[in-house]
Formats: C-alpha cells, sequence, structure tokens
C-alpha cells in the first residue's frame, strides 16, 4: 500500500466513523469487533448453521458502562430526586447547575452536551421544542442546526426580536440517533423543564411540536387540532397562568414546506399577542 491510499483509506474510515456517530452508533457493544463483510459460511439444507458467534451466555459481556446510581433507583426514587433537585434551584444557573450534577436521565449518559436554553433569559417569550439533535449536542446550546435557522428566519420576517425569546427544550440531552425520547426520558427531565418556566416566567409560550405541547401541558391532543390556540398553562409555583400557543415543529414544517403557511399564521398571532402585552418585539 503506498502512502496516498493509506492517507485516503483512513480518512475514508474517519468519514465513516463521524457518519456512525451523527447515526447515534458511539458506543461499543462488544469488544471483538465483527467483519460483517466478509462471506458467512452456508449450512446445507437441514442442517444447523455453524456458530459464527458463540451462545447468549458465552458472548462478550457488552462493554456498557455501569448503570450509574440513579439509573438503577426505583422510578418513584427518580422522580422525586428530580423534583427535589430541580426545586431547589433559585435560579437559572443554579438550574443549570443541578441539571450537569443529575444522573436520573439516561441520555446523558451518551450525550457529548448538556443542552439548556439560548437567548435572553428575560424574554416575553419562551419557546419550548422537543430534544436537541446532533448540532445541538455539539455546541450545548438549542435549535442550532436546520430548525434553528427556520426558527430564526420566521422570527426575523415576523419582526420579533431575537433578545424577546428564550428557547429550551423539554429534554436536555440529545437522545441518540436523533430518536424521539421516551416517557422515561421525558418524565425524568420533567420537574427541571417546570422550574426552567417558573424561573423565567415568560410572559407568553409557545411550544414546537405535539411532543412540547403534550408534556408541558400534560395533554394527548394531536397536534394539528391543537396549534394556533391559546391555552393557559398553570403550575403551582406561578401566581397566575401563562398563556401557551402550540404550534408545528420547524423540523415538520422543512419536511412538509406546505405547513409552512400555518406556522406563519401562528408567529403572526404571536407577534399580535405580543404587541398587545406592550412587550419588546
Ligand atoms: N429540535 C428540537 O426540538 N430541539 C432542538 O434543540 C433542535 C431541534
Amino acid at each position: 500500500m503506498n502512502g496516498n491510499s493509506g492517507e485516503a483509506n483512513g480518512r475514508a474510515a474517519l468519514a465513516a466513523l463521524d457518519w456512525l456517530v451523527a447515526m447515534g452508533a458511539d458506543e461499543a457493544t462488544g469488544d471483538t469487533p465483527i467483519d460483517r463483510r466478509r462471506k458467512q459460511p452456508v449450512a446445507p439444507a437441514g442442517e444447523t448453521p455453524p456458530a459464527t458467534t458463540p451462545p447468549r451466555d458465552e458472548m462478550p459481556r457488552p462493554r456498557i458502562a455501569a448503570p450509574s446510581l440513579a439509573s438503577s433507583l426505583a422510578p418513584s426514587q427518580g422522580a422525586a430526586d428530580a423534583r427535589a433537585a430541580a426545586a431547589a434551584a433559585t435560579t437559572l444557573d443554579e438550574l443549570r447547575a443541578a441539571l450537569e450534577n443529575f444522573e436520573g436521565c439516561v441520555l446523558k449518559q451518551t450525550a457529548t452536551n448538556l443542552v439548556f436554553a439560548r437567548g435572553n433569559p428575560r424574554a416575553p417569550v419562551m419557546l419550548i421544542g422537543e430534544a436537541p439533535g446532533a448540532d445541538e449536542d455539539r455546541e450545548g446550546a438549542p435549535f442550532v442546526g436546520a430548525s434553528g435557522r427556520l426558527l430564526d428566519s420566521i422570527l426575523h420576517w415576523a419582526g420579533i426580536d431575537p433578545d424577546a425569546v428564550y428557547i429550551a427544550n423539554i429534554v436536555f440531552w440529545r437522545p441518540p440517533g436523533n430518536r424521539s425520547p421516551t416517557d422515561a426520558e421525558i418524565g425524568a427531565c420533567l420537574p427541571f423543564v417546570r422550574r426552567h418556566i417558573a424561573l423565567v416566567r415568560p410572559r407568553l409560550i409557545v411550544l414546537l411540536g405535539r411532543p412540547a405541547m403534550n408534556t408541558v401541558l400534560s395533554t394527548n391532543e394531536a397536534i394539528n387540532r391543537a396549534r394556533g390556540r391559546w391555552i393557559d398553562y398553570a403550575d403551582e409555583s406561578l401566581d397566575a397562568p401563562i398563556p401557551a400557543i402550540p404550534i408545528f415543529h420547524p423540523a415538520y414544517v422543512l419536511r412538509n414546506p406546505e405547513m409552512k403557511r400555518e406556522i406563519w399564521m401562528d408567529f403572526l398571532a404571536l407577534r399580535e399577542r405580543l404587541d398587545a402585552l406592550g412587550g419588546k418585539t
């Protein structure tokens, strides 16, 4: 092998590795690599195929990190810990620190960074999305990828000042491979989300997509029925409910450009409500 083809192979291997990591395959599950490109022996008809991997009990133990204390706790104890940690935070910095120390959400074990929030913490509008993707995981900030670019441009064209918004998610770590967060993962983060809202105390909330709407408003409604309607968000830590508007998630609009009209109308409704409040736009 000459030097050039060695370098090319190295670059191809790195590109393949980047792709695997981006798809969420960022953990080794066995100690012995398996070359699946090699031809596997085929058993003659009627015969048991020769074992190419040892029986399950003899397989090398997967190299998975030992479960943390919190992930081995009973769910109710994990939930109580999450509620206590979230309630103890009296500022956004303390809430972020509480999440940095929180081990009760398994997503943290595969994520690169905590994705807490971006924007102005004193903004009148708090936007809440679903879960960080690869770009957000890398940068540690929500909505910095393609969905974020669409969101920023709609805010711009609707005449809403970037300083008038604060952006977060219902889970604080990227689900591997961009899968949807599970109910358990959402449940583990929920006390922090409620505390997050209580500490920001926005005048208005925008819920981006069904999972954010269902989680924050504790409903099971479909997004296409609820979108564009103002619904009160109430919580015992708030002295008054906060009007919340569910809208389509920007990623959904990117996949379904015919929905741009709906998201645009919902942002105009937001702008109108913000103007009526005399809020900063
Ligand atoms: N989608 C989300 O719901 N949140 C992000 O932070 C990015 C994309």
